[in-house]
């Protein structure tokens, strides 16, 4: 049976995309104080952006991703770095079956569960994985937010057919009452969920046009929304207004460099 969700993270390679994250995949592990022997679980880890940085602090980090090329590129950074405390498994954020209850301390999930179709599945599941006492992080994009990826994801909206009926926009893990309303339908107190927003970098060394084509080469949901814009004749419509917004958010004033800071909203669950 056919899983849009799995194809659209399988298309494309995430990496290319990921190795621009990874300065603020480092420091946003290091403000979660994690320590050594920590069970960590992070859920759409792809390559390991934040998985990685946890194990070189000494946890012991599973990474699940619904993407088998991510799942395996993981794997080989685990190896390549001699991490023996880090592996990456093959599985679906609102369904993490192969998972005991209470299984982890903390468990981290940057851009990644926010993806996953069936949302309060997902805010029941984290909750059941982690221990009493534990902590949930979750790192999610804002809708209608002015930085890059909230607006990369509307310009792109614009130009593709209309979701299937009933379909649950990710952006939704960026509005705060929602999430509330998730973990409090999920068995926990409003009172023992933070939000704050938070600030994740893009550092590419190239162009912000450079970096756009990589977006447009390897991001499933830009690569989908070109194909979208070229079946209807925008392709150029597209290409210009995400070139403006590339241009616009870059905050280098090195030339030929880029770095691009985009607002999350970051969600503290304690469980
Ligand atoms: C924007 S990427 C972020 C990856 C990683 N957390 C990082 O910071 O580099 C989104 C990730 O979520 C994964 N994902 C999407 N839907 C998922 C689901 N239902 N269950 C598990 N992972 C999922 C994708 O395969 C992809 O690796």
């Amino acid at each position: 049976m056919s899983n849009p969700n799995k194809e659209l993270w399988e298309k494309g390679d995430f990496t290319r995309v990921a190795e621009t994250m990874r300065a603020s995949g480092d420091a946003f592990v290091e403000s979660l104080g994690v320590t050594e022997g920590l069970d960590v679980l992070d859920v759409g880890s792809g390559d390991g952006t934040t998985a990685v940085p946890a194990a070189q602090r000494g946890a012991n980090v599973l990474g699940v991703d619904i993407s088998a090329p991510l799942v395996a590129a993981g794997n080989a950074r685990a190896d390549a770095l001699g991490l023996s405390n880090l592996r990456f498994v093959e599985g679906d954020a609102s369904r993490l079956d192969d998972l005991a209850d209470d299984s982890f301390d903390l468990v981290v999930s940057i851009f990644g569960a926010m993806f996953a179709p069936r949302p309060a599945d997902v805010a029941r599941e984290v909750v059941r994985v982690t221990r009493p006492g534990g902590r949930i992080v979750m790192g999610n994009w804002i809708p209608n937010d002015p930085t890059l990826v909230a607006q990369i994801l509307r310009i792109s909206a614009a130009y593709s057919p209309p979701p299937p009926e009933g379909f649950i926009s990710p952006m939704t893990w960026g509005i705060d009452d929602t999430v509330i309303e998730r973990f409090a339908a999920a068995g926990v107190p409003p009172d023992s969920v933070s939000l704050e927003r938070d600030t994740y970098t893009f550092d590419f060394a190239g162009t912000p046009s450079q970096l756009l084509a990589l977006f447009r080469e390897y991001y499933g949901p830009t690569m989908n929304a070109y194909a979208a814009a070229a079946a209807a004749g925008r392709e150029a419509d597209l290409q210009a207004e995400l070139d403006a917004l590339f241009n616009e958010q870059n905050a280098s004033t090195e030339p030929g460099a880029t770095t691009i800071p985009a607002t999350f909203l970051r969600v503290t669950v304690a469980v």
